[in-house]
C-alpha cells in the first residue's frame, strides 16, 4: 500500500499515520519529522532546514526531494510507504512522480483530513512531542499519564519551536497557498478521498481503515 496524507498544519496527520503505519504494517515517512531529526543531529540539511522551519517557510524543493527519494529507496519502503507532509508544492508533486516512475510504482490513495482553521490552532497550541521518540500529545485531548513525560518511553515532551502562534499563522497561509492546490490534481487523478478531521482520532481512524479497505 503507497499512500499519501495531507491536510493543514494541526489536522492530525502524524496522529493518524501512526496508527496506520502499524495497523498496516508500513514505514510512515513525515518530512517534517525528518527534518527536525537533522536538525537535532545538527546535520547540513538541518541547519538549512531550521532557517525555514523557524519562520514557517517551505524547505526548498530540491533538498526536500531529493530526502524523500533517498528514503524511498531503503528497504522498508520496498512495499509500501504513508508519506506525511510529503508532496507539499506542485513541483515537489512532479518531482515525486518521476521518482515513483523511475521505480515502477504509483500512489494507490491520498487521504486529505479537512478540518477547520480554528480546530488547528486549538490543537497546534496544546501539542507536545517527546523528544526521545518523537510520539504526539496534546494538553487536553491526548495527556500522557505521567505529566511531562512520554507514555511510550518516558522521554521528556516539549513544545515543537514551530508551534507559537505567529509561526503558525505563517505555516497555514503556506498551506493554502502552496499546498492546498495539489488537492485539485489528485482530485483529477482519482485518487483523492477527504475525511472529515473533526472528531476523535480513534473515531477518524475507523473512517480512514474503512476507506483504505476498499482498495
Ligand atoms: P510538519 O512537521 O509536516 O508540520 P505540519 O504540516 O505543519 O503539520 P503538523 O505536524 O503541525 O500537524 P499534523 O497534521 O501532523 O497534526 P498532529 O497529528 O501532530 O512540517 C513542519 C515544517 O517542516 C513545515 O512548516 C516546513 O517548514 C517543513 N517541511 C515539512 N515537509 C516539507 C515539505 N514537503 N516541503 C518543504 N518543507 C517541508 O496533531 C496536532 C495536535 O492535535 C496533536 O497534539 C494531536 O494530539 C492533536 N490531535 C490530532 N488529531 C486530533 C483529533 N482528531 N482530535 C483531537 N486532537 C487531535
Ligand atoms: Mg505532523
Amino acid at each position: 500500500m503507497r499512500l499519501l496524507i495531507m491536510g493543514p498544519p494541526g489536522a492530525g496527520k502524524g496522529s493518524q499515520a501512526e496508527l496506520i503505519a502499524k495497523h498496516y504494517s508500513i514505514p510512515h515517512i513525515s518530512t517534517g519529522d525528518m527534518f527536525r531529526k537533522a536538525i537535532s543531529e545538527k546535520t547540513p540539511t538541518g541547519l538549512l532546514a531550521k532557517s525555514y522551519i523557524d519562520k514557517g517557510e517551505l524547505v526548498p524543493d530540491q533538498v526536500t526531494t531529493e530526502l524523500v527519494r533517498g528514503r524511498l529507496k531503503e528497504a522498508d519502503a520496498r512495499d509500501g510507504f504513508l508519506l506525511d507532509g510529503f508532496p507539499r508544492t506542485i513541483a515537489q508533486a512532479g518531482m515525486l512522480e518521476e521518482i515513483l516512475q523511475e521505480e515502477g510504482i504509483k500512489i494507490d490513495l491520498v487521504i486529505n483530513l479537512v478540518v477547520e482553521d480554528d480546530t488547528l490552532i486549538r490543537r497546534i497550541s496544546g501539542r507536545r512531542i517527546c523528544k526521545t521518540c518523537g510520539r504526539t500529545y496534546h494538553v487536553d485531548t491526548k495527556r500522557p499519564a505521567k505529566e511531562g513525560e512520554c507514555d511510550h518511553c518516558g522521554g521528556e515532551l516539549f513544545q515543537r519551536a514551530d508551534d507559537n502562534e505567529e509561526t503558525v499563522r505563517n505555516r497555514l497561509a503556506v498551506y493554502y497557498r502552496e499546498t492546498e492546490p495539489l488537492l485539485e490534481c489528485y482530485q483529477a487523478k482519482g485518487l483523492l478521498k477527504n475525511i472529515d478531521g473533526e472528531g476523535s482520532i480513534e473515531a477518524i481512524f475507523e473512517e480512514v481503515k474503512a476507506v483504505l479497505g476498499g482498495i
